[in-house]
């Protein structure tokens, strides 16, 4: 305010002096109770491990967006390769398979895609030889896919041009062939196919079914996958809160741009009246940002890649995604806190544009809000627990997330019932205990699941484990969400796992 010299700037504070006022009094944004939630993960965002069956019928489904191809040369008996991972030519003379050797679909339809190569490059034509040097999308060839009809791993690559490719010698790769017959190991044009990576996720899912088929498959799954049901037995479960995934595209609801589609908006509108009733808090979760956060399926990435945060553009338009929905729900009782991103992941997202974005959008939520809680997300990844301080420290009613799950590496796999509860009691317990602080942000574990690499654990194993979670994070200041209330494998399903009295609340 003191920065207040211009007629503008002061007929903004005469305009809007009313809404900074409450903020006055936002130094004292306490919590009164501690979240215990339950995250409604895959249902404003899909992800396809919650609910498989939900990909099931796209046509050609083994080929979505992010789909990592090789393919073996029936005739050299090596795999296609982007020499130096791109930037030049396509070759045929490598014995093994690993990142350059793989080409990640971006597909346009059922029967025709572009591929992207390690570099980030697409594939090409430089005359009739095979290249990998077009940059943009839009340059790029486009390519067919033909399967042998009883040996689906058996496969040709087709131009657009017309022609098919084949490993004309290991270090040449053209697309030349315009006549094929039969399947033989003698023919060039053949390539024995692996699919190396997949990926199910919103873009994956609405791209796979196209438009119309689409916004049938997605507004079916909004209306029956969570319903009014679920919020009783959240607040019968002794629960207060739900932390709600939602992607960028849900503040251009109902015409997102392709190949999302609209009526998530109107899903959310229906948790918060079901919240209302039964007085359950809200925490949004922008758990997709434009261009993605981390490069993982849930975060609606396209192909793995992880462009969110590299312009200020990108953090602009994100931005405007948190006050979209800040403006949208602010009057309602049941909004409790706004969670800026979801997992960003180091190094891709550097704590410069973190905290660039991290201001901005803590500035958005309190245009609208005095008193909804802002949520920081750590990075994931090579990162301090404690890099966001400086910047929380002076941001009312800020909140750190951080999540714990004892998966995702290595350490735990040979990890035994009581070496996995005392990680819990000793290493997550530290961990949380170096991040709350008495002056600092809240603290919130955000995402956790009684779930282990424990083999055959029996009901009494898990009851002791989760018994082990909630105890410590229960001391987390802000309070704790569980990763997930509905999941196809039961130990990720807190309903199942309540249900069955795995976990007891
Ligand atoms: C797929 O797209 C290609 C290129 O735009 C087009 O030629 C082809 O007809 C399309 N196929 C289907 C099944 O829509
Ligand atoms: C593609 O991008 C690379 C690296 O950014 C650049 O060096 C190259 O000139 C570009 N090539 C084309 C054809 O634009
Ligand atoms: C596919 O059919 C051919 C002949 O039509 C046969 O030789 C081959 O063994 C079959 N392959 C598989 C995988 O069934
Ligand atoms: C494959 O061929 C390229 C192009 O001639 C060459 O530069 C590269 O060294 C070859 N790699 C192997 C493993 O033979
Ligand atoms: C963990 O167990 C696997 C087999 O389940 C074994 O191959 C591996 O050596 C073990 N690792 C350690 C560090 O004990
Ligand atoms: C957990 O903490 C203990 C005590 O500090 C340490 O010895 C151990 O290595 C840690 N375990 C893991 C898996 O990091
Ligand atoms: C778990 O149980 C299955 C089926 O009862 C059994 O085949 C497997 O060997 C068991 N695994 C371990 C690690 O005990």
């Amino acid at each position: 305010m003191a920065t207040c010299i211009n007629l503008t700037c002061l007929l903004h504070l005469l305009l809007f002096g009313a809404t900074i006022l409450p903020f006055a009094h936002a130094h004292t944004l306490r919590p009164n109770f501690r979240v215990r939630a339950v995250n409604l993960g895959g249902w404003l965002v899909t992800e396809g491990w919650i609910k498989p069956s939900l990909f099931d019928a796209i046509p050609n489904k083994d080929f979505l967006d992010g789909t990592g191809l090789q393919f073996k040369s029936v005739t050299t008996q090596k795999y296609l390769c982007a020499e130096s991972g791109g930037g030049t030519i396509i070759v045929a003379n490598r014995t093994a398979a690993s990142g350059w050797e793989t080409f990640t679909l971006w597909r346009i339809n059922e029967t025709t895609f572009r591929f992207r190569v390690f570099n980030k490059q697409f594939m090409g034509l430089d005359g009739i030889k095979v290249v990998a040097v077009v940059n943009t999308s839009t340059d790029s060839k486009t390519f067919h896919i033909i399967r042998k009809s009883n040996d689906s791993n058996r496969v040709r690559i087709k131009s657009s041009n017309g022609f098919f490719l084949q490993a004309k010698t290991e270090e040449l790769v053209t697309a030349d062939v315009s006549e094929v017959n039969g399947w033989g190991d003698d023919d060039p044009t053949v390539f024995v196919l692996t699919i190396a990576k997949r990926m199910q996720g919103e873009f994956q899912i609405t791209n796979g079914y196209g438009p119309h088929k689409a916004r049938q498959v997605m507004k079916e799954h909004w209306s029956t996958f969570i319903v009014e049901d679920d919020f009783e037995f959240i607040v019968k479960s002794k629960l207060n809160a739900v932390r709600m995934p939602v992607g960028w595209w849900i503040a251009s609801d109902p015409t997102p741009p392709p190949p999302y589609v609209g009526g998530s908006l109107q899903a959310l509108d229906k948790a918060f009246s079901w919240a209302q009733k039964y007085g359950v808090k809200i925490i949004i979760d922008l758990h997709a940002a434009p261009g993605s956060q981390n490069g993982f399926e849930h975060s609606s990435s396209r192909d793995g890649s992880q462009e969110w945060g590299k312009t200020d553009d990108n953090i602009r338009q994100t931005v405007r995604v948190i006050e979209f929905l800040t403006a949208r729900y602010a009057k309602s009782p049941s909004l409790f806190a706004v969670e800026l991103i979801n997992e960003p992941l180091a190094p891709g997202v550097t704590l410069e544009s973190l905290s660039k974005y991290y201001k901005a959008g803590y500035e958005a939520v309190r245009r609208h809000s005095p008193t909804a809680y802002v949520v920081l997300s750590n990075r994931l990844g090579p990162s301090q627990p404690r890099e966001l301080f400086p910047l929380a420290s002076g941001l009312m009613g800020s909140v750190i997330d951080v999540h714990y799950y004892d998966l995702f590496s290595d350490v735990f796999n040979n990890m035994t019932v009581q070496q996995n509860i005392d990680y819990v009691r000793v290493n997550q317990s530290s961990s949380l205990t170096h991040i709350t602080t008495s002056n600092g942000p809240f603290t919130f574990v955000g995402e956790w699941v009684s779930e282990w690499q424990v083999k055959n654990a029996t009901e009494e194993d898990y009851q002791r484990f989760s018994a082990a979670q909630l105890a410590v994070f229960g001391r987390a200041t802000f309070g704790w969400a569980y990763w997930t209330l509905k999941n196809v494998n039961n130990h990720w399903s807190l309903e199942w796992m309540v249900n069955n009295g795995y976990i007891k609340l």
